[in-house]
């Protein structure tokens, strides 16, 4: 079936919902870029046009198609050991954590859970040195397409590149057979890693404080004022000596009073006199 492009109006529907769903604001810019992504959803639905298929998830009728646009329309690049300066941090920060207690990380946006496994690779090369003291991570995003694919582990060969030599035979199952040019986390870290839905717009659930909070590579989707809101409600769920790393091309400069630089894209509450 050929579908005519989006009117003015009709982008603007999509951009309202995605804006009240999901914080992202879209410009008229990306028109053709949510056509290509929506075009197997209008088709799936027998509609003749974006347009319908627009009001129909606007009308909350069907949550998991729903579900199903907002999968399509978040950007979910990321890659292991992306922006590396955050995970020599990540070593120096856990070295120094209090022993007596569990030391906990969260990738707050971890899309396919590249970032995630960054992170229990980097803390369980650390334990075995007797380096870092006991941890665990967790992983969110409002995606659950992403999800189903951080919880599974198994990524091809050509997305784990700059994983190091010594990980990827320490921590990495390599495929046979049918599996042949795929990778499989080792179950130590699969079974570690804990994912949950969690949409940074909306209240949080209660959570026990992080030591770390990434949030890397999402704000740059946000207008101020949501940024604003989704960092606070983060920093919230930090320990009083928490890190939160944010994305190496973002800043939190003049967004949020009483925040410290720590690094880049790294920071810290202030502390109180
Ligand atoms: C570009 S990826 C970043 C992945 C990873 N943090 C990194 O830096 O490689 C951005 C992720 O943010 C997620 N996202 C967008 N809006 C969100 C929201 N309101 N709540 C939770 N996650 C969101 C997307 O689904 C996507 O997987």
């Amino acid at each position: 079936m050929e579908l005519n492009g989006i009117s003015d109006l009709e982008f603007a529907t999509i951009r309202d919902f995605i804006f009240q769903k999901a914080g992202i604001s879209l410009t008229p810019s990306k028109k053709a870029l949510v056509c290509s992504r929506l075009f197997k959803r209008v088709q799936a639905n027998k509609l003749d046009s974006y347009g319908a298929y627009f009001e129909l998830i606007k009308s909350g009728v069907h949550p998991a198609e729903q579900q199903m646009a907002i999968n399509l329309l978040t950007t979910n690049e990321t890659y292991f050991f992306r922006e590396p300066k955050h995970f020599d941090m990540l070593t120096e920060i856990a070295e120094k954590a209090d022993r007596g207690r569990t030391f906990r990380v969260w990738s707050a946006a971890c899309s396919t859970g590249e970032e995630v496994y960054t992170i229990a690779m980097t803390l369980a090369d650390m334990t075995r040195l007797g380096r870092a003291p006991k941890w665990e991570v967790r992983g969110s995003d409002i995606s659950t397409r992403v999800l189903d694919a951080a919880r599974l582990g198994h990524y091809s060969f050509d997305r784990t590149e700059d994983i190091p030599q010594e990980f990827l035979k320490r921590y990495c199952l390599c495929g046979t057979g049918p599996y042949e040019g795929t990778l499989l986390m080792d179950s130590s870290l699969r079974d570690k890693a804990e994912f949950a839905q969690i949409n940074l717009i909306e209240p949080l659930p209660q959570l026990v404080p992080f030591d770390v909070i990434f949030l890397r590579n999402v704000l740059i989707y946000f207008d101020p004022p949501v940024k604003r809101k989704v960092v606070t409600q983060l920093l919230a769920n930090l320990t009083p000596e928490g890190v939160l790393f944010v994305g190496m091309a973002e800043t939190l400069n003049g967004l949020i009073e009483g925040l410290v630089t720590v690094g880049p894209g790294a920071y810290r509450l202030e502390r109180r006199k």
